[in-house]
Order: structure tokens, then C-alpha cells, then sequence
């Protein structure tokens, strides 16, 4: 079976590093570049946290700095829930730059997207500020990408505005260019997320596990995406378990967009599940996940690690 070929647009964070680390170590994804945008924390500490991970893994994997603030906001700061420096909680060694590309996310992207014999899946589990710049500057990638997987948005209400998930509310000028571009795009949202939670006797698990697991129990200590006892919120992973289990997720199709502009709601995305705006589809969103196949895919996947 080929492997499938992924880029991984990031903002590591916490729940992006285990994300990371469930891609890097399955069988069924080739990792070909790792691309880091502002969003959690700042870009030089999300390309940083990029850089520790790799070396803590043993992984090879190119990394690419992409673009610092979004398109037209100011910048936001989401360091309350992953510590200072995105990725709080357990030391890691310092990385060299060998794996730092000199080329800007984009247009490491672009290269990768162009050059690929099968066509290229790009994963964002952070603001999508990179992915609306690359499909601006360089239109043809659109044909040669094979969907765009996002964790963002929100169905219902929001972690970051009343009604807005944080990676869109971040930057919703670039998820409206993606959501508009004609790319197929799959949404898992924040709704997703709530329910992909790790228990107190799941963290405990996967301390024993590896490696891998003991450094992220240390992570899970200092997170705050929901709290060790009731349940910590692993958003990100939401999005390689679609791509590599989509059997575990109820899907619609249908027209989605986001507001830029509305009193209370910018950054909210807009689901149209009831066919209300008479709009062709261009999105598949992920409505439910079968929580107790997460759970049992989430803890085989870190046992995958070293
Ligand atoms: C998203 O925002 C970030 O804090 C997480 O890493 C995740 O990508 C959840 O709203
Ligand atoms: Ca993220």
C-alpha cells in the first residue's frame, strides 16, 4: 500500500506535538515537510518546539518556517494553555538547524506539492494562514493537492470567541481564501476535539508506555486544554485520525464559510448542515466521532513510538 504523502502545517503547542508524533511514527504516512506558522505562541518558539520534537523523535523530517502574524489582525497569544513557549512542561535538548530549510513555508510547500509523483494531502492544525498564502501566490498547487485537513472551526460555539474555534479565529481572512479556493476541504472541528479526550487513567498509560509517552505525560501536566482529571482535549490528533480512520467519524457535505465581520461572531465558521443557503458543497465536515474508537486508535498510535 503507498504510504499517504502529507504536509503538516503546525503550531506546536502541545496537542500539535502528539499529533506530530502519532504522524511521524505510522506506517501509512510519509511525512514530507513540516511547516510552522504562528499561532500558539509566536513563530520562533512554534519552529523551535518544531525543531526539539524531531531531535526528542529521531525523525529526519525538513522543517520550513512559514509566515509570523496573520494577513491583516493583530496577533494573538494562546500561551495560557501551553505554557511561555508553546511546548511547557518538559525539557528538551536544543536542536541544531540542520533540519531548517532556508525556503519560507510556501514556497517549501510549493516545491514539495509540484514536484510529488501522487498527489499531496496538507494537514493544518494551526491557523491557515500559510496554506491561504500558498494558494494565492502559487494557484497551481490547487489541482495538484489532494484535500486540505483542518482541526478548526467550530459547529457549535467556540474556545476563543464566543462563537469562534482559535486556529480561524487566529487569522479568518486566511481560512476564507482556503474554505474559497475550489481545494476540497474537510473540517474537524472543535466540536471533535471536546469529545477526543485522553482520562486521568489514559495520561497514566501512556507514561508507561515509551519514551514518547513519558515526555508527554510531563506536556500534559502543564496543559491546559481541558485538565488531567476531567479530560485533556487532544484537538489536533482529531485531524490525522481522520485522515488515517475516517470510518470513525460521521461526515456531511456541504457549503461552509467563515465570518469576518459580524458584531459578536468573527472567526465563527458557518456550517450550512441544513442545506439552508442553497450553495454548492465545498467542504466535508466531520459531525461526530466514535469516541471509544479514538480512544483505543489514539493509545495504539503512541505505543507506535519509540
Ligand atoms: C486549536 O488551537 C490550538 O490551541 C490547538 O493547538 C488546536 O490547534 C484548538 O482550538
Ligand atoms: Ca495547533
Amino acid at each position: 500500500m503507498n504510504k499517504k504523502q502529507v504536509i503538516i502545517d503546525t503550531d506546536p503547542g502541545i496537542d500539535d506535538a502528539v499529533a506530530l508524533a502519532i504522524a511521524l511514527f505510522s506506517s501509512e504516512i510519509d511525512v514530507k515537510l513540516i511547516t510552522t506558522v504562528a499561532g500558539n505562541v509566536g513563530l520562533n518558539h512554534v519552529t523551535q518546539n518544531a525543531l526539539k520534537l524531531l531531535k526528542f523523535l529521531n525523525k529526519d523530517i525538513p522543517v520550513a518556517k512559514g509566515v509570523g502574524a496573520p494577513l491583516i489582525r493583530e496577533i494573538m497569544d494562546a500561551s495560557s494553555i501551553h505554557g511561555e513557549t508553546g511546548m511547557e512542561g518538559f525539557i528538551f535538548e536544543e536542536p541544531d538547524d540542520h533540519l531548517l530549510l532556508k525556503e519560507h513555508a510556501v514556497n517549501a510547500m510549493r516545491e514539495v506539492i509540484m514536484t510529488s509523483k501522487e498527489s499531496v494531502t496538507i494537514i493544518g492544525i494551526g491557523p491557515l494562514t500559510n496554506i491561504a498564502m500558498l494558494l494565492t501566490m502559487y494557484p497551481e498547487t490547487k489541482t495538484a493537492i489532494k484535500e486540505i485537513i483542518f482541526m478548526g472551526g467550530s459547529l457549535t460555539r467556540g474556545n476563543s470567541g464566543v462563537m469562534s474555534e482559535y486556529n480561524i479565529d487566529f487569522d479568518p481572512e486566511a481560512a476564507k481564501i482556503v474554505f474559497n479556493s475550489g481545494v476540497r476541504i474537510v473540517m474537524v472541528g472543535l466540536d471533535l476535539g471536546l469529545k477526543a479526550l485522553i482520562l486521568p487513567e489514559d495520561s497514566t498509560e501512556i507514561k508507561e508506555m515509551n519514551k514518547v509517552g513519558d515526555m508527554f505525560y510531563h506536556l500534559f501536566k502543564r496543559y491546559r486544554g481541558g485538565n488531567m482529571q476531567n479530560g485533556l482535549t487532544m484537538y489536533d490528533s482529531t485531524a490525522i485520525a481522520y485522515l488515517l480512520r475516517p470510518d470513525i467519524f460521521d461526515v456531511v457535505d456541504t457549503f461552509m464559510d467563515v465570518e469576518l465581520t459580524g458584531k459578536y461572531t468573527k472567526g465563527a465558521t458557518i456550517v450550512d448542515l441544513e442545506g439552508f443557503l442553497n450553495k454548492e458543497s465545498n467542504a466535508t465536515v466531520c459531525v461526530d466521532i466514535n469516541q471509544i474508537e479514538f480512544k483505543k486508535w489514539f493509545l495504539t498510535s503512541i505505543k507506535k513510538c519509540i
